[in-house]
């Protein structure tokens, strides 16, 4: 019976298979260097493509990041821009906004949420905190003149802030306002470079200005970094033993572009500042499990953000009051904004007081929550950062651009 031919290759009808022919030489030699070479370049180009395709040689790119580029825009357009460019919690961009001429709502979008890891909502209210923190930094500059109130309604919670806007004398001179397009976390390795105490006088003053009742406390010594550092290491491995709170944070992880596409928040791979061969094969390989993802992220909490801290931030108000919760937002961003302008860098470091707050949902016993308390000699931390000179890999995160969240 005649053997099928194939479409495409030459006539190979008269070559012997049988087990003992003669190896193959000559033109068959050269014809089958030929199907494996290009066999190679077609198997390499699909490699490349689904690099390509996975952002392994950039980052992620595309609408989703569009809102880091200024928009051009003006009055209220400009408020909105500069509110959604805010760090939240997880990345999971809690707001809305409402904006007339004359006035801005900012409303809690409680149909976001970190679940377990965020029990009572604070880390909710201290991402609503820094989106304020930007919408008021974006007025003067827009020749608009803002008047806060917290919590204007007892009865619409999730009305956070109101602000009254009046026209005023455009003013262009904040550094914090010109350091909100390029503020981003940076979980990378920091070098060794301590900052001084004037400067974390001044950077402690500069975050609390405005936010009544909320302090920004150092931890810079040998044996405070340590003490901190073991804190933040051993709550790590609380949230990922931790079926619920592993499960509800992971939700937030967005492993391939098209998720980041689609959903143009969360936490992306690129924004972990992994070292280049763990990048690459998350990128490369099929998407990152929980259990790998978590992991990785106690290493990178043990082996860099602890290891490399060059001081811890704690900031301290009272975890159950919102407006207390939105002031020490505003304080963090302005935090993270003025150590921009001055080249310095900052990651929130936020598992020690999740899993202190995890103990108190579920009756456990404050080990942490103590650990936490003894660090502030007593005081209620609410949230945590270090900082550090820039690794130089600290990337944009995804945004959803400002008409996507007025209402
Ligand atoms: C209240 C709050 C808690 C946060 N906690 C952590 C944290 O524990 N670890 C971390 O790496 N980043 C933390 N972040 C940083 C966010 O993940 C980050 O702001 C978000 O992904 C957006 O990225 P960007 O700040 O670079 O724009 C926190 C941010 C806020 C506002």
């Amino acid at each position: 019976m005649g053997r099928a031919r194939t479409r495409g290759t030459e006539d190979d009808s008269d070559v012997d298979r049988s087990p003992d022919a003669a190896p193959a030489s000559g033109p068959t030699r050269r014809r089958f260097l030929r199907g494996a070479l290009a066999g190679a370049v077609v198997v390499a180009g699909g490699m490349v493509w689904r690099a390509d395709d996975q952002g392994v040689f950039a980052p992620f790119e595309g609408p989703a990041f569009e809102a880091w580029r200024s928009s051009g825009e003006s009055g209220t357009g400009a408020l909105a821009a500069a509110t959604v460019l805010a760090a939240s919690a997880h990345n999971m961009q809690n707001w809305l906004l409402h904006l007339t001429g004359s006035r801005a709502d900012l409303f809690d979008d409680p149909r976001r949420s970190l679940g377990a890891v965020d029990p009572f909502r604070r880390e909710a209210h201290l991402g609503l905190g820094c989106a304020l923190a930007n919408l008021e930094l974006a007025c003067p500059p827009s020749g608009l003149s803002g008047q806060t109130t917290l919590v204007p309604s007892a009865t619409e919670p999730e009305l956070v802030a109101t602000i009254a806007l009046t026209q005023a004398d455009a003013r262009d001179d904040d550094p914090l306002f010109h350091a909100i397009r390029s503020r981003h976390c940076d979980r990378g390795p920091y070098p060794e470079e301590a900052p001084g105490q004037e400067l974390l006088d001044h950077l402690a003053r500069t975050a609390s200005a405005g936010s009544e009742g909320v302090e920004v406390r150092w931890l810079t010594g040998g044996h405070q970094l340590d003490e901190a550092g073991a804190l933040l290491v051993d709550a790590a491995e609380i949230v990922v033993a931790d079926e619920a709170m592993s499960r509800d944070g992971f939700a937030w992880f967005r492993t391939t572009p098209d998720e980041v596409r689609r959903q143009m928040d969360g936490l992306t791979l690129d924004c972990q500042a992994l070292p280049a061969l763990t990048e690459l094969a998350a990128k490369m390989l099929p998407p990152v499990s929980r259990q790998r993802g978590d992991a990785t992220w106690v290493q990178m909490t043990r082996e860099v953000h602890t290891a490399t801290a060059r001081a811890y931030g704690l900031v301290l108000a009272p975890r159950t009051d919102v407006a207390a919760r939105l002031r020490a937002g505003c304080a963090l961003q302005r935090l993270h904004l003025a150590l921009t302008s001055e080249g310095w860098a900052m990651q929130h470091l936020n598992q020690a007081v999740e899993v202190a707050e995890r103990e108190e949902a579920t009756g456990r016993s404050p080990n942490i929550a103590d650990r936490l308390s003894s660090l502030a000699d007593g005081a209620e931390v609410i949230a945590m950062v270090r900082v550090g000179r820039p690794s130089g890999r600290a990337a944009r995160s995804p945004r959803r651009p400002h008409p996507l969240v007025l209402v």
